[in-house]
């Protein structure tokens, strides 16, 4: 059977979580505590995956900087770097010379799931597929590509967004690939797996498996989900090696200092460092470190980046504010509205919802 690699895809521009995503790539950015990726890792190496190679592209000296050769996190990791981002089949192609042996688990950077990732890698073995998919069933599946499977498990078409899907299945965005499938990939130019690969492998006859599991997953590439998936480490609604175990209704780093008067609950992580003054309600909120929410603020499932400031009885709802970003008192920014690194809102009852 040989010996098993995992690769990590943490190249993209993470656009949609802009602004967090200006200073930080989007696997980098510090769910309950620890950058993103960190629980991904640790969950590769509780599989008994100890090599592990990240494809990288944007921003992607901050990704050795922080976790170096991964002697930390008990894993070996070498880092392969796109001069221009591949795509996703491209990356994986892009590290074909670092694999070892015979087997490739490929996981998307910014997936948070349960998956029990023995059981994929055996059933991939067991059935001897070329390519074995993690598929998730979601409560609506016209927002994504559909995968169905026939009755024995095998994957018989990728579908495109329909507003009529004919299943629920989704690509959960963690594989299992031969050696031989990621060298077939071409090499030297961008190419999608999801549009390119997968498809172009059906059609020439593979066998690609699918490993439906209906455990927790959940996908952080919009701000909602982001602010969500941290609140379920928090909370341990989502698995983590890499933590304690569950915090429950909020993480306080060291070094933060939350007043007494404070309410703070719902998964809301509080960075180090941080502030929260006298009457200030967090529901679901992840502070990054070094910010401050003045007394009476309200921050509900938003995002408040490095070092930014909330001002007195300000209220944030489904808000990304970007880092060192100087929100005054008695502002209200609802319902998506996302503010950028640097920015200073004056004082007053104003009222956003869009950009700024
Ligand atoms: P958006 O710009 O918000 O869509 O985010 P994204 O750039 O991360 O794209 P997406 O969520 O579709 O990517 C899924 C995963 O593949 C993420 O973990 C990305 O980091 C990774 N990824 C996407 N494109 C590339 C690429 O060109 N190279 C590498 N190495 N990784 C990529």
């Amino acid at each position: 059977m040989g010996s098993t690699d995992a690769v990590i895809l943490v190249g993209g521009l993470g656009t949609r979580l802009r602004p967090l995503t200006l200073s930080a790539p989007k696997p980098m950015l510090p769910t309950a505590g620890v950058p993103f990726l960190t629980h991904l890792i640790a969950r590769i190496r509780d599989a008994g995956v100890r090599h592990i190679v990240l494809g990288t592209s944007y921003r992607a000296e901050v990704f050795q900087s922080y976790f170096g050769d991964g002697t930390a996190l008990g894993v070996e990791l070498e880092y392969v770097v796109e001069d221009e981002p591949l795509g996703t089949g491209g990356a994986i192609r892009n590290v074909a010379d670092r694999l070892r042996g015979d087997t490739v688990m490929i996981f998307n950077g910014d997936v948070l799931c349960g998956v029990d990732l023995r059981a994929l890698l055996a059933r991939h073995h067991d059935s001897a597929a070329d390519v074995t998919l993690y598929l998730t069933k979601v409560p609506d599946p016209r927002a994504f590509g559909c995968v169905p499977t026939d009755p024995d498990g095998w994957v018989t078409a990728f579908l495109e967004k329909d507003p009529d899907p004919v299943t629920d299945q989704i690509n959960a965005g963690a594989y299992v690939f031969k050696r031989s499938v990621v060298e077939a990939i071409p090499a030297g130019r961008a190419v999608s797996v999801e549009r390119e690969t997968f498809p172009g492998l059906l059609a020439a006859g593979a066998l690609v498996a699918g490993y439906v599991d209906s455990g927790y997953w959940r996908d952080l590439g919009r701000p909602a989900d982001f602010v969500a998936g941290s609140a379920d480490l928090v909370r341990g609604l989502a698995p983590s090696p890499a933590l304690p175990g569950p915090a429950g209704e909020a993480l306080v780093l060291a070094g933060a200092t939350v007043d007494p008067a404070a309410t703070v609950t719902g998964g809301t992580t509080v960075g180090a460092g941080c502030t929260v003054g006298a009457g200030a309600v967090l529901d679901g909120a992840v502070l990054f470190d070094g910010s401050r929410v003045a007394e009476g603020a309200v921050v509900r499932r938003s995002v408040v980046g490095f070092g930014a400031t909330i001002g007195a009885g300000t209220v944030l709802e489904d808000a990304v504010i970007g880092d060192r970003a100087r929100i005054g008192a008695r502002i209200e920014l609802c319902g998506g509205a996302r503010v950028w690194p640097d920015a200073e809102l004056t004082d007053g009852a104003i009222r956003f919802s869009s950009d700024l």
